[in-house]
This record gives C-alpha cells, sequence and structure tokens, in this order.
C-alpha cells in the first residue's frame, strides 16, 4: 500500500516545520520543506521588490517534486497550497494559531516592523480572505 501524503500549510510562524519535522521522525515519512527546495535548486522566477523576497517558481517545485509524491509518504511543508496538484495529497492540515502568539513569534524572529504590520493588515487578510486556505480544489 503506498503510504500517504500529508500537506502543512498555514501563515509564517503557525509551526509547519515544527510540527512536519517531528511527524517526520515520529512516523519515518519523508519530509521536505518547499522554501528549502527552492533555495537549493535556486526554483525562482523574478523577486518581490516590495517585500524583498525572491518569487517561486511553482511550476518547477511541481516538476521537481511530482516523482517523490508519487511514490508517496512525504510529509509536505509550504505557506503556500493553491499550485500544488490536488491528487497529490491524502489530507491537508492548516494550522492556525492565535495572532498575538504569531505576532510575538514573528518579531521575535527579527521581522521588520514593516513587514509585520503588511502581514497583520487588513489588506493582507482580505486578500488571504479571498483565497482561503485550502483552496477549494484541496479541501
Ligand atoms: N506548537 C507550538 N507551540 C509553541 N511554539 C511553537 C509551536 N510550534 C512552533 N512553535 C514555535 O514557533 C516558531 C515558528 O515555528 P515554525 O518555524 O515551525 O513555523 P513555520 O510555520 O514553519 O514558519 P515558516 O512558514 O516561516 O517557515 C518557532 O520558534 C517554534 O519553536
Ligand atoms: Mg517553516
Amino acid at each position: 500500500m503506498r503510504l500517504p501524503n500529508i500537506l502543512l500549510t498555514g501563515t509564517p510562524g503557525v509551526g509547519k516545520t515544527t510540527l512536519g519535522k517531528e511527524l517526520a521522525l515520529r512516523t519515518g515519512l519523508k519530509y521536505v520543506n518547499v522554501g528549502d527546495l527552492a533555495q537549493e535548486g535556486q526554483l525562482y522566477d523574478g523577486f518581490d521588490e516590495e517585500y524583498k523576497c525572491p518569487i517561486l517558481d511553482e511550476d518547477r517545485v511541481v516538476d521537481e517534486l511530482e516523482n517523490k509524491m508519487k511514490e508517496g509518504g512525504v510529509i509536505v511543508d509550504y505557506h503556500g497550497c493553491d499550485f500544488f496538484p490536488e491528487r497529490w495529497f491524502h489530507i491537508v492540515f492548516v494550522l492556525q494559531t492565535d495572532n498575538s502568539v504569531l505576532y510575538t513569534r514573528l518579531e521575535k524572529r527579527g521581522y521588520s516592523v514593516k513587514k509585520l504590520q503588511a502581514m497583520f493588515s487588513v489588506k493582507f487578510s482580505k486578500f488571504f480572505m479571498k483565497k482561503p486556505w485550502p483552496p477549494t480544489s484541496l479541501k
């Protein structure tokens, strides 16, 4: 039987990596951090000047992961999810935490006030409310 593929998603700082690594340790499933994968393979498509971060090349990430996902038994960790093929996952977990806890965590991480304000702004929340996590295709 093919082992399950699991997606852990949710806003930055919510605890995806902590949970994903622990889960992999306890179950023996393979853990994939999409941010790290992109960095290792330079799977980027430009640079976002506003948020000062590289833009993920989603198609190349999907191509890179395709074979591994077919094998099964993979825990995928990423804050986005709408570009992953629905057929990959047996179950999707959208992690959440209290906003004040999250703010303190990201502040400790050294996020700038500008970045924090953007993340917790009404505009940003509305953006994510328009793009519910997970998108309909992954529910
Ligand atoms: N269940 C938890 N209880 C308390 N603290 C936690 C918990 N999960 C994670 N943390 C702490 O929150 C911080 C962020 O966790 P983590 O790096 O796992 O988040 P993340 O969702 O992977 O973030 P990112 O999307 O930026 O990679 C870390 O300092 C971690 O120790
Ligand atoms: Mg992480």
